[in-house]
C-alpha cells in the first residue's frame, strides 16, 4: 500500500541511527540559530565596553603584547601549550621563558616566582579545559612583583573562579569562540585598563569563507544527528568548497587551524558570528556542559579520572573532560572508528620549547586526550560516550 510504504520511508529517512551518527568535538551550528534574536543578554566579556572582537583569539594575543608593551620583554609562558598561542605572543615580540604545568593543569606559583629575573614583565597564564588555573594566587604574584598578568581564556568563556569570570583578574583576556558556541570565527580582547587605543581599521571578514565554515558546522549538525546521506554530502560540499576557493583564487580563511596569518590582525568577528551568537541561550549551555562533564566523570572516571580537580568547582563551564592514558594514539584510533571525534591535548612540541627541561609535560603530551562535553550532547549520546570509552580502554588493557 503506498501510505503504508511512505510512512516506512519517512521513518527510515528521519530516525537517527547511533551507527551513523557522529559524536563531534565542538557544538555544531543549528538552522534556528542563524535567526537573530533581539535582546540577547550577553555574558562577560561579549559586548562588553572594554572589549573588541577579532577573528579568533590569537589576534587578541598579538594584539594585547603590543597594547600592554610587552614587545622585547620577557614573559613567562607555560611549557604546555596548543602551539598558535606562542607564535602569536613571538610574532608581537614578546619574549617567552617557560615554567612546567602539572598532570593536574594547574601551575604551582613557586614554580612562577623562583623564574622572575630583572627582565620579566608579564605572565602568561592558560586556563586550561575551562577550570580556573590557580588564579587567585597568580595575581597575588603578579601584582607583588609588579608583573602584568595575560589571561587566555581561548577555553574558559562562560566560566568564572567563584563568582567572578575568567578574564577578569588580568591586565587582559582573550577569549575563543568557536570553542564553545558554533560561530564560524570570534575572539575576544579585554583590558582591565579599558579600551585600547587603536588606529588599525579592521573589516569583516569575506563572507563565501565565513559562509561555507557556517555550511560545513550545519552539516556535521545533521551528521551529529544521523541524517541519512549527510556524512557524504558534507564530506562532497567540503570537496567542492576547497576547489571553488582554489578557482575564484580566494584565500583559505584558517578557522580550526593552529596558523597565524598576519592579513587576519585586520579583520573583525563576522556578522553571523554575531547573529549566532545572539541566539545562544548562555546559562543553559553552561548547565548542560556541567552535566555532561559530571555524567561522563560518573561513568568513565574510575577508568579514566579527569586531569582537572576531583570536583568541579561552581562556576566552572567545562570545555572538555581530559584525561590520560598510555595507550593513547590506540584509543583514539578505536574511538574515532565508532564514530566518536576525539581531542588530541596538544601531543606535538614547539620548536621554541627546549624539551629536556619539562620532561613531566613531555610525559603528559604522550599521554592526554579531551572527551567532548559540550551542549549538543544529551544523556544518550553522553551514555553512548561513556560506553565506548570503556569498552575501549577495557579492550587496550586486556
Ligand atoms: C590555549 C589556547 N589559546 C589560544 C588559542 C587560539 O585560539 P583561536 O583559535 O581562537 O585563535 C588556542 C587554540 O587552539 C588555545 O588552545
Amino acid at each position: 500500500m503506498t501510505i503504508g510504504v511512505r510512512a516506512s520511508r519517512r521513518t527510515r529517512v528521519a530516525r537517527p541511527s547511533a551507527q551513523r551518527s557522529v559524536i563531534p568535538l565542538f557544538p555544531t551550528l543549528w538552522p534556528h540559530m542563524l535567526r537573530a534574536r533581539a535582546g540577547a543578554a550577553w555574558p562577560f566579556p561579549i559586548e562588553w565596553p572594554d572589549a573588541r572582537d577579532l577573528y579568533l583569539a590569537r589576534y587578541g594575543i598579538y594584539e594585547a603584547v603590543k597594547t600592554l608593551g610587552l614587545a622585547g620583554r620577557e614573559v613567562l609562558f607555560p611549557a604546555f601549550f596548543h602551539s598558535v598561542e606562542l607564535d602569536a605572543l613571538v610574532a608581537a615580540g614578546a619574549r617567552p621563558r617557560f615554567f612546567p604545568v602539572g598532570d593536574d593543569l594547574r601551575v604551582d606559583p613557586d614554580t612562577i616566582v623562583e623564574r622572575i629575573g630583572p627582565s620579566t614583565a608579564a605572565l602568561y597564564l592558560i586556563h586550561y579545559a575551562g577550570f580556573p588555573g590557580t588564579v587567585d594566587a597568580l595575581s597575588r604574584v603578579c601584582r607583588d612583583r609588579g608583573l602584568l598578568l595575560l589571561e587566555d581564556c581561548a577555553h574558559a568563556l562562560l566560566s568564572s573562579a567563584g563568582d567572578r569570570p575568567l578574564g577578569s583578574f588580568g591586565d587582559a583576556a582573550v577569549f575563543s569562540l568557536p570553542k564553545v558556541v558554533p560561530v564560524p570565527n570570534g575572539g575576544i580582547v579585554v583590558y582591565r585598563a579599558g579600551p585600547a587605543d587603536d588606529a588599525m581599521r579592521r573589516e569583516r571578514p569575506p563572507r563565501i569563507a565565513v559562509g561555507a565554515h557556517a555550511a560545513s558546522s550545519m552539516l556535521l549538525n545533521l551528521q551529529m544527528r544521523g541524517i541519512r546521506g549527510s556524512r557524504r554530502l558534507r564530506a562532497s560540499l567540503i570537496r567542492l568548497g576547497r576547489a571553488a576557493f582554489r578557482t575564484a583564487g580566494v584565500d583559505h580563511m584558517p578557522t580550526g587551524t593552529p596558523i597565524f596569518v598576519p592579513s587576519c590582525l585586520a579583520l573583525t568577528m563576522s556578522s553571523i558570528s554575531r547573529r549566532i551568537l545572539s541566539s545562544q541561550d548562555f546559562s543553559s549551555i553552561v548547565q548542560r556542559r556541567r552535566r555532561n562533564y559530571q555524567r561522563l566523570r560518573d561513568r568513565v572516571g574510575d577508568l579514566a579520572p579527569p586531569m582537572t580537580v576531583a570536583d568541579l568547582p561552581p562556576g566552572v563551564s567545562p570545555l572538555f573532560y581530559p584525561f590520560l592514558t598510555d595507550d593513547r594514539d590506540l584509543v583514539m584510533r578505536r574511538l574515532k572508528s565508532r564514530g566518536i571525534e576525539i581531542g588530541e591535548f596538544w601531543p606535538e612540541w614547539h620548536a621554541a620549547v627546549p624539551r629536556h627541561e619539562f620532561p613531566q609535560v613531555d610525559r603528559l603530551r604522550r599521554r592526554a586526550l579531551w572527551l567532548p562535553c559540550h551542549q549538543d550532547l544529551t544523556d544518550a549520546a553522553i551514555d553512548r560516550l561513556a560506553r565506548a570509552v570503556r569498552e575501549v580502554l577495557g579492550e587496550v588493557s586486556a
